[in-house]
């Protein structure tokens, strides 16, 4: 068993650290008043090939796989998680079940334009009554002649406000189970009828997109079925397993930030004529920050190797999301603690690391769907 990363692993994260130090450190703070990203932020990850990273070199991507993108996140969102899951949504939610589920055409139309960012990606299932019981979508598509009619409206969508193509779950067959009744459709947000809803004013990763994407008779070709007509939950969830190691890694990173910014304010802080770091309780803290965070970065990278080496990931990948968004949120709280009422304030960046943090915990399969997956692997 081999612990170090390759050297284009660790090129990748070298990369994704020096862009995270130089570009998104000093912006993170000001993506978080603004409640939106630098455009040039997106433009700079295009030329660096984040925006395609596990996108084929045939249609212009990296063609690198989820280690690469779970070290490259870790990196990214230590400097910004807004940015952090923007990245992994547009890779891992569009850009992978595109690349594994894709005709020749769908690859052709829409990878290129994916991976050098000219196109941003979204995720369209969670609807109001659709969130962790995903399958019970009811945005409809009715097929008329060869086309197919969307209506409907989707919540929580990363990247709505940017996105050019949207993944959107619909419902095609009322008179099956739920899950055997959702198709995946490809539908740019050119089209006629799709519009970009009401955008959410959020706890944490405030600088991220996340509206409601509204569907009002989008008509589309048969051409935008992503896979087979009615089997679009299992593509939704092969999908959700990439994209759960996506935001384990973001959490990951958020964690690191907090033991970053731990270990310096404790060597800088004085109190009782010594820096706080020469306490035990402090001393204690930062040794199970640390330790907690190797073990969560050892489950995402396991989960990201199986996922490569084309392995059932679904139970890996849940307990890498589980363990990391867990952790993640138990060194912001630790952070928060040794900075006292210094990290309590925006005076310092811990107080949104701490929001950031939050939603690791809930997106992208809320904690308890984690262990209702992880539990129904180990039950089946
Ligand atoms: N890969 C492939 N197929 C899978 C699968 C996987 N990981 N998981 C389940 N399936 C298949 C099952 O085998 C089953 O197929 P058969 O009928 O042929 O046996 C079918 O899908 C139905 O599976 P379940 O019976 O397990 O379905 P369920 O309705 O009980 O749902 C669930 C299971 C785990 C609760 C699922 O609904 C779930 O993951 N919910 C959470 C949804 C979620 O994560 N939403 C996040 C949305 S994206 C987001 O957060 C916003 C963003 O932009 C970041």
């Amino acid at each position: 068993m081999n612990f170090e990363l390759s050297e284009q692993e660790n090129l990748v994260r070298e990369m994704s650290r020096d862009f995270a130090q130089k570009e998104l450190i000093p912006r993170a703070k000001q993506h978080d008043i603004d409640e939106t990203i630098d455009p040039d932020i997106f433009s700079q990850l295009s030329e660096l090939g984040l925006m395609g990273l596990t996108i084929g070199e045939e249609y212009g991507g990296a063609g690198m796989g989820n280690m690469e993108l779970a070290v490259a996140l870790e990196e990214l969102n230590a400097g910004c998680a807004s940015v952090g899951v923007t990245v992994s949504v547009h890779n891992s939610l569009l850009g992978s079940p595109i690349t594994k589920w894709g005709t020749d055409e769908q690859k052709q139309e829409w990878l290129p334009r994916l991976a050098t960012g000219e196109l941003i990606g979204a995720y369209c299932l969670t609807e109001p009554n659709a969130g962790s019981d995903a399958a019970a979508v009811s945005t409809s598509a009715v097929q008329d002649g060869d086309d197919w009619i969307i209506n409907g409206t989707k919540i929580f969508v990363t990247n709505g406000e940017w996105a050019g193509l949207c993944l959107v779950y619909c419902r095609t067959d009322t008179t099956v189970s739920n899950a055997n009744g959702v198709t995946a459709f490809l539908v740019p947000m050119s089209s006629e009828g799709a519009t970009v809803g009401n955008k959410e004013k959020k706890t944490g990763i405030r600088g991220s997109s996340t509206t409601e994407m509204i569907f009002e008779n989008v008509r589309v070709p048969a051409s935008a079925v992503l896979g087979e007509v009615n089997a679009g939950f299992k593509i939704a969830m092969d999908t959700l397993d990439g994209g759960r190691i996506g935001i384990a890694s973001q959490a990951v990173g958020i964690g690191q930030a907090c033991l970053d910014a731990s270990v310096k304010y404790a060597g800088e802080r004085e109190q009782f004529g010594r820096p706080i770091a020469a306490f035990q309780a402090i001393q204690f803290k930062l040794a199970d920050m640390s330790t907690r965070l190797e073990a969560a970065r050892l489950l995402v990278r396991k989960a990201a190797w199986l996922r490569d080496n084309g392995q059932v990931c679904t139970q890996a990948a849940a307990q890498a999301k589980l363990f990391a968004s867990v952790i993640s949120n138990f060194c912001a709280d630790e952070c928060l603690q040794i900075h006292g009422g210094a990290g309590y304030t925006d005076d310092f960046h811990v107080e949104r690391l701490f929001r950031d943090a939050r939603i690791t915990e809930i997106y992208e399969g809320a904690t308890d769907i984690q262990r209702i997956v992880i539990s129904r692997n180990l039950l089946s």
